[in-house]
Parts: structure tokens; sequence; C-alpha cells
């Protein structure tokens, strides 16, 4: 079944009593025996039930994994999946890995004896450099947040699996329509399944997909002993996410490549980060590891005060955390999605002053990029005491 269909039909026949086309909400925390010797396959919401069922169903059969489990956040997934770390072992994750990951494995892990190192994942063979024989893991994504570098996947995997690493992959940028990394090598995928999954900005899921029976099996029994369990609605509201995600990640694509283009003509912006552009050192890689190049693009432009601005003066794109629902967000990475990291930290992954991060939806490009034009001929006015923007203006002036 090819994923458009998976999406609609893996996991959703019609209900038994009434026939209902979809999957109704089992909003109950318990299931009754018919006997007693026998347990029900589903029998306590928190170990499991029908809406989350249906819903792993789906992401594994997306994926092309054979056990799925979701989880009520995308860091219950991480810390569930890192759970398969003990005291004593080393992680090596890519210097531009979601925030909240490096947050979380640089603060928390070294409280449990788990010591980490950071590695450039664009330089695959520093894992071999960085190992230690106490090495267990590999944490890394692609495209990256924010600057959407692209890594190459099956070097990475190769080099783990001789060095006996296990590798967790964070797919939530690329959806698994856009992008299948177990059948790259990984081992274990990663989604925020608030973002392109769910798709609508209304709930709040994660998700660990694997074809390894031994995590697959540890994450549905880190679920059951921690109750890191989504609600049945939250499960209900991923699965009907899910059906149109085929159709969105197309439209997303679309979108940002033109938005993409756009930027990159523009005579302030300094420079755009979109793996859809040929000009990205990533392209050739992303073309050859992915079937589209999604809706995340970054922007440098002018500085600080201008890129504000800039933020601050769309009226389409909404100034917000997060990614990946169907409306643009605009973000500033500097306070926003990379607020947590110092400023050297932030400086090393080139999250600069200047940068803007854009979440881009489905609505009509053409309006997109005009609300983009008129946020930065506001900014541009705003800025006056900027001199290399009015000199620009001056020699353009067309940007008026
Ligand atoms: C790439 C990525 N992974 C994981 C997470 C964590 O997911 P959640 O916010 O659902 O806990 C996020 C959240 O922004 C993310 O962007």
């Amino acid at each position: 079944m090819k994923p458009a269909t998976a999406a609609i039909r893996v996991g959703q026949s019609p209900e038994p009593g009434h026939r209902a086309v979809t999957l109704p909400i089992y909003q109950t925390s318990t299931f009754a025996w018919d006997q007693i010797e026998a347990e029900p396959a589903i029998a306590y919401t928190r170990v499991a039930n029908p809406n989350r069922t249906a819903l792993e169903s789906v992401l594994a059969a997306l994926e092309g994994g054979s056990h799925c489990t979701a989880f009520a956040s995308g860091m219950a997934a991480v810390v569930a999946a890192l759970s398969l770390l003990q005291a004593g072992d080393h992680v090596l994750i890519a210097s531009d890995i979601y925030g909240g990951t490096h947050r979380y494995i640089e603060a928390i892990l070294p409280r449990q004896g788990i010591s980490c190192t950071v590695f450039d994942a664009l330089q695959p063979e520093e894992i071999r450099e960085l190992a230690q024989p106490t090495s267990r893991m590999v944490v890394f994504e692609s495209p990256s947040n924010p600057l959407l570098s692209v890594c190459d996947i099956r070097s990475i995997c190769a080099i783990a699996k001789e060095l006996d690493l296990i590798t967790l992959f964070d797919n939530t940028f690329a959806s698994p329509i856009l992008q299948r990394p177990l059948d790259l090598g990984v081992d274990i995928v990663l989604h925020s399944t608030t973002k392109y999954i769910s798709g609508h900005s209304d709930t709040v899921g994660g998700a660990l997909i694997t074809n390894n029976s031994v995590y697959g099996e540890a994450a549905a029994e880190w679920i059951k002993n921690t109750g890191a369990s989504p609600s049945p609605f939250d499960c209900w509201l991923a699965l009907r996410g899910l059906k149109t995600l085929a159709l969105r990640m197309e439209r997303h694509s679309e979108n940002a490549q033109r938005v993409a283009q756009w930027l990159s003509q523009h005579p302030l912006v300094t420079q755009v980060f979109y793996p859809g552009l040929a000009d990205h050192p990533g392209h050739a890689l992303a073309s050859s590891q992915m079937s589209g190049f999604g809706g995340m693009i970054s922007f440098t432009i002018g500085n600080e005060a201008v890129a504000c601005k800039v933020a601050t003066s769309t009226q389409i794109f909404l100034l917000a955390e997060s990614l990946g629902g169907v409306e643009s967000l605009i973000g500033y990475p500097k306070l926003m999605s990379h607020g947590c990291l110092t400023e050297e930290q932030r400086l090393e992954r080139g999250v600069t002053p200047n940068l803007i991060r854009l979440s881009v939806g489905i609505e009509d490009a053409d309006d997109l990029i005009e609300d983009l034009d008129q946020a930065i001929r506001t900014a541009i006015q705003a800025s006056t005491p900027n001199r290399a923007a009015h000199e620009l203006v001056e020699a353009n002036p067309s940007l008026a």
C-alpha cells in the first residue's frame, strides 16, 4: 500500500458496532473482561487504547517499521528512547539537534551517570574519532533545526553499525512522506507528532518506530511503567491529521520552494537555508534521501533590529513557537527555539541574531510572499539608522 492510502486505511476498518467509517474516540480508562482467566488485549488506557493502537499502526506502516509506540509528547518519546542507556554509557549527539533533546541529554543524563559528546553530523567520520569504549548511541536529525543542514544518513548509520552503536533519528522535520530513515539504516525513528503528523497545531504527541523487537518492546514497556501515554482524543486528532499528511507535505514543499526562491532573490536577504535550493550545500544529498524538501526555511536579513522587526511585522505568518501546522509561522531562533542556549552555543551553531525561521504552511504562496514583502519593507522603514539597509534602498528604489 502506498503512503497516501496507508494513512487512510491501515488499522482503521469500520468498528463492528455501528460500522462508523471514522474510528470513534474510546474515552475510557478501562475495558471490561469477558472472563477472569483471559485479560483482554486492550485492558487499561495507560497501557493500550484502540485510538493509540490505530495511530501506532499507521505510523509503523508509513515509516516501514514493525513496532511503533505513541507518546504524550515528542519529549516523552525522546526520554523513552534514551532509557535504553544505562549508567556508565556514553552517547554521541549531533550539534544541531532539537534544543529540548540537547538540553535533556546535557542536563539530565549526567545525573544518571550517562555522558555525552557533541559531533558534527556533516562530518560522519567524527563519530569514529569521538566514540569511546562505553559509547552506545548516536542521536541525530536531518534536515536540522534551524539551519536545515542535511547530513548523510546512510554514512552515519554505516559507521554506527561498525561501532555497534544504536542510531536514534528525529524525522520530525521531514515526516515519513518525504524521508524514511529506517530504509536508510536507522535503528529507531523519533517524531514529535505535534508537528507535521498532526498538522493542525491542536495536539501534542510523540512516537518511536523501529524494526528491532527489543527496542520496540522496551518502548512499550517504558510507557506502561511511566504512564507517558497519549490520551485517546490526542491520538484521534493525530490520526485525523495523518489522513491528509501526504497532501499537506506536497503543498508545504511547493510553497516553501516558492518562498525560498523569492527570498534568495531579495536584495536585503543575505542567506537562505532551504535544501530545495540548487545552491544549498545539502541539495544533492537531500535529493538522494528525501522525496521532497519540506516546509522549513531559515534566512538572515540585516541586523538583529531588522530581523526582529520583520518577525513582528508579518500578518499571515504568526509569530509563534513550533512548526508543521497548516498555518505559516515565523520564529526568531535567538529568543525562541534556541533561547535556552548560551550566546556562544548559538553562534557555534550558526544561530546569529539576524536569523529568522519560517514554517511555511499550506496557504496560497502568493499571499505568503506578499506578507513577507510587506514585513521586510516595514522593517526597512523602521530601521532608518541602519545605513546598510538605507543605502540598499537608495540603490534599489523599487524596495522603498
Ligand atoms: C525536531 C523536534 N523534535 C522533538 C520535539 C519535541 O516535541 P514535543 O514538543 O512534542 O515534545 C520538537 C519540538 O519542537 C522538535 O521540533
